[in-house]
This record gives C-alpha cells, structure tokens and sequence, in this order.
C-alpha cells in the first residue's frame, strides 16, 4: 500500500555507536554525507574540480570512489569544498531514512551555490536516481545530470551533454556491468582495511527491499579482476579486505572460455591464499545461501576473520513468509547451529526488522527469543518502512502503528545491547590478536584496531605502528569497545 506522506518518511533505523565499527556493509550514522576526501585537495590548476558527497551503505561509498576513479581519467581533481567545484555529485542511497529529504535539502543548497559559478554543474547519482529523475530534473529544475548505478561510465559523455545545456540522464540497469576493470581511487581510506565489491545487484526479491529495484539483477565480477585489485591492496600496505555484495553466497561466476565455474568458498580461499598476512572479511550472507563449505573454508584459512553478518529481518516464520525470506526461525537457527559447530569462536551480527506487516505481539516476542539464542555480537535494527514499488508495498497494509513499532523496535534495542556487553565481557581475559587501524578516536596516546571477530579494541601505542599485527591482553570493555595493553610482538603464525 503505497501513501504519498510516506514517501516522505523513509526507513527509520537505530544503531547503537557501537556499530560504527562493526560496520562492514550497512550504514555507518557517522559517515553519512561525507565528502570524498582526496589524497591532496584539487590544486588551483587542475582543469576542472569534482565535489562528491556519498550516503547509504558501504557498496554505495564504493561506488563513489569507482566515480572518481572515471572522472580521474577526465581530468578532474577532487575537492572536499562543493562552492570551489564544476561538478557537485550526490550518491543517494533509497532505503536510508529521511534520505529523499537529506537530498532535497543538500540539493537547494547546491542550487544557490550555482548562483555564484553559473557553469557549476549538479548531479544525482545512485539509488534514488531512477525513481526521482523526473521530479529532480524536470519539474524542481534542481540538477543537471541523473545517473543510475549501472550508468557511471556514461558519465564523461553525460556530463558533456550538461554541459551542451540538456539535461543528462542514465538509469538503465545492467545484466553485465561490474565495473571489474576500473581500480577504485581509495579516498577516505586509513591505508589498512578496503572493500572490495565482488559483484552488483540482488535477484532475491525480499517484500520489503527497494534493492533490486534500484541496483538491479545480480551479477558477479571475473575473480581475475577482484585477485588483482586485492593482490595490488596488498601491495600497496593494506592488510585487511572486505569482500562486498547484498549476497555474497551467491557469487557465481562461469569463466567464457573454460566454462569452468567459481563459487564463492572458492573465491574465498583464492584470496586467502593471496598472502597470509592479508585479512579477509565478507558482507553480507544470507541465511538460505551460506553453505558448509564456506564454513569449512573460514575454518581452514587462519586470516579469514572469524565473523560473519547473517541478517535474519525476524524470528517468526509467519512474518519470514510474508517478507520471502524463504527460510523458517527453525531453517536460521539450524544454520547459526552449523556457524558454531564448525567455527566454535565466530562473531556474529544480523539486520532486524520491527513492525512489518500484520506483525503480532506474539511474533515479535519471537524476534527477541531468537535474538536469545543466537546471542548476536551486534545487530543493524531497523523500523519497517514501506518503500513504494516494493511486493510489501503492493501486496500488504503497512499495519503497524507507529508507536507499536517504536516500542518494538525499542525492546530489540535493549536486548542487542545486553547480548552486546555480555560478548564483550566474556572477552576480558583473553587475549586476541589485532591489526592495527589507526590512532583511537578518544586518544592520540592510544591505537584502535579489530579483533578477528570484528571487536573494535582501543591500547597504548607504544612503539606500535599502522599496518601492523599485535596481540593485545584485552582488561576491560565499555559496550563498544574492549580496552588492552599489548602483549607481545610476535603473533602466531597466520598458515595452519
Ligand atoms: N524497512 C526497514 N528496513 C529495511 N531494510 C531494507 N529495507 C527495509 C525497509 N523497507 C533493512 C533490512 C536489510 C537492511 C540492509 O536494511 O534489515 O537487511
Ligand atoms: Fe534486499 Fe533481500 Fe536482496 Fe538483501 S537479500 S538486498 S534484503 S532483496
């Protein structure tokens, strides 16, 4: 059922601040609307200056840097000030909350910069691209320049169209496109951790989910293209990938001329086996598709990080039904049965949805034993929000009140967080090795970096430096972070 009031009221989610380190793929609250940072700002001379503002989830932020990596080619320095740019870029993501709002604001603002660089050009890239170009373009007159996820190549001859005063637009989605050739410029990047996208688009069709609508059908990228792209990481001081896509487990990729095909566990261990001292992560699972071989991989390779994010959206098979899932609460838990079988010491996190359709007290009582059982290190909590267009949207009455879902949403809240305080307590005492990211947000004196399960932990400096591995007796812990003093230099070997 769609409402036009709404559309003006997108999804609404709660993170915990905590989750800003577990994030891998899903929506970090304290990145959102940041500028694509260059390595140095556009000097004066470079012919034409590009300004790129990103929202949404990690594979989003991704793109951007592919963006960059094209305009790059065309000449363009990248600014981190929009009022010095010719080209103003907007990579919107349609499942964030408030997103269309965020956008129309930042949009009007760009509009009066315009005022005072009448040749300045103004662009929508990404999610919302399709479904907002005619209002954005024609009606409001707010930007030069439309480009949907699957178009950026198109970009040089979009923005030459601009320029030539027609209103650009490309949103066609693609059954090929993964933009396997072009190195993403790393910007914004601590020079430790990258994410890699290993394929596009979702062929699941979850009733809820606006993503196959805006990102298309699924696709997977050559693993000759990601090999490269992770070896040069490597090489260049990286010492941690994230392999991204909506649903990694369905990698698939079918080589043209041997017809030989490669799945994702053996995508996996490919990059493993890249270097030992390369740490590898993957987001995001989905509960259907995971299978024991990918289990039995991240068993065997010491430097596939211990942690998976296995969204379950809710603990009532009634209410999985209707969101085809197409996994019961009995199907999930056998699965997460199977994690802690094979991998006795796995982190593990997921996505939940309060209030869909027709959701009872009783299945939502269901949502939080399940959250129970599976005692999740962390978990992406989310208030249903009907996105028009989607099957929810057609099919079910958005029937929840909202104060039902405000409460509900509260409840699993507080139940995330006690699971999450409980697992980091049970890490005291331990101790974890650690890949060093970076100074600490709090403290100049003191470093931060991951444990193999995804735990953010903070620790003198020390003699210390970026980059490096080090094993950290863990003392204490706050719900988002465990504290520690390192304790010796050498850490086990990587290779089993
Ligand atoms: N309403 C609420 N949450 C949603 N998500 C996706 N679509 C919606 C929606 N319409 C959440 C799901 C998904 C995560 C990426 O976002 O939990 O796993
Ligand atoms: Fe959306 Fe479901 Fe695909 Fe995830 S798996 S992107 S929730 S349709």
């Amino acid at each position: 059922m769609s409402h036009a009031g709404d559309l003006l009221f997108l999804l609404c989610s709660i993170q915990p601040s905590m989750n800003q380190f577990g994030a891998t793929k899903w929506i970090d609250e304290s990145r959102q609307g940041t500028a694509l940072q260059p390595e140095e700002e556009a000097s004066a001379t470079s012919s034409r200056k590009c300004y790129i503002e990103s929202y949404g989830c990690q594979m989003n932020f991704n793109d951007s840097e592919i963006v960059a990596a094209i305009l790059k080619e065309q000449g363009y320095g990248l600014t981190t000030d929009a009022a010095q740019a010719d080209l103003v870029l907007i990579n919107t993501c349609a499942i964030r909350e408030k997103a269309e709002q965020t956008v129309r604001k930042r949009l009007q603002e760009f509009k009066s910069l315009k005022k005072n660089k009448a040749d300045m050009l103004v662009g929508v890239l990404g999610c919302m691209a399709e479904r907002l170009r005619h209002r954005l373009l024609e009606e409001e007159k707010l930007v030069d320049l439309v480009v949907g996820p699957d178009a950026y190549r198109s970009l040089p001859a979009l923005i030459a169209e601009a320029e030539s005063g027609q209103k650009a637009v490309n949103v066609l989605l693609s059954r090929e496109e993964t933009y396997a050739d072009i190195s993403p410029v790393r910007l914004n990047s601590n020079g430790v951790t990258a994410f890699v996208s290993i394929m596009r688009g979702c062929n699941n069709m979850c009733t809820f989910c606006v993503v196959p609508f805006t990102r298309g059908r699924e696709r997977s990228r050559s693993p000759q293209s990601i090999l490269r792209e992770c070896e040069e990481l490597f090489e260049q001081g990286y010492r941690e990938v994230t392999l991204l896509g909506q649903n990694v487990d369905s990698y698939y990729w079918i080589d043209p001329q041997t017809q030989q095909a490669t799945t994702f566990a053996q995508l996996l261990e490919m990059v493993a086996q890249i270097n030992p001292w390369l740490r590898v992560r993957f987001s995001t699972s989905h509960p259907k598709d995971i299978t024991d071989e990918v289990l039995y991989t991240m068993a065997r390779y010491p430097n596939i990080c211990k942690y998976i994010h296995l969204p379950v959206q809710s603990g009532s098979t009634r209410i999985l039904q209707l969101m085809n899932r197409t996994y019961t609460r009995e199907g999930y838990l056998k699965k997460v049965e199977r994690i802690r079988e094979i991998l006795p010491d796995c982190g593990l996190s997921t996505d939940i949805i309060a209030g869909f359709c027709t959701e009872t007290e009783a299945d939502h009582q269901e949502t939080l034993s399940l959250m129970d059982i599976c005692e999740y290190d962390m978990a992406y909590m989310f208030m249903y929000s009907e996105r028009p267009g989607t099957l929810a949207a057609r099919r079910y009455k958005d029937d929840v009140p909202q104060e039902v879902k405000k409460r509900r949403l509260q409840e699993i809240v507080e139940k995330e967080r006690t699971l999450a305080l409980k697992n980091m307590q049970k890490e005291v005492g331990k101790v974890r090795t650690v890949l060093i990211e970076g100074p600490s947000k709090r403290s100049d004196q003191d470093f931060c970096g991951r444990t193999d399960q995804n735990k953010m932990v903070v620790f003198p400096k020390k003699h210390y430096r970026k980059g490096q591995y080090v094993n950290v007796h863990i003392t204490g812990c706050t719900a988002a972070t465990l504290l520690g003093e390192v304790v010796e230099e050498t850490i086990p070997e990587m290779v089993t």
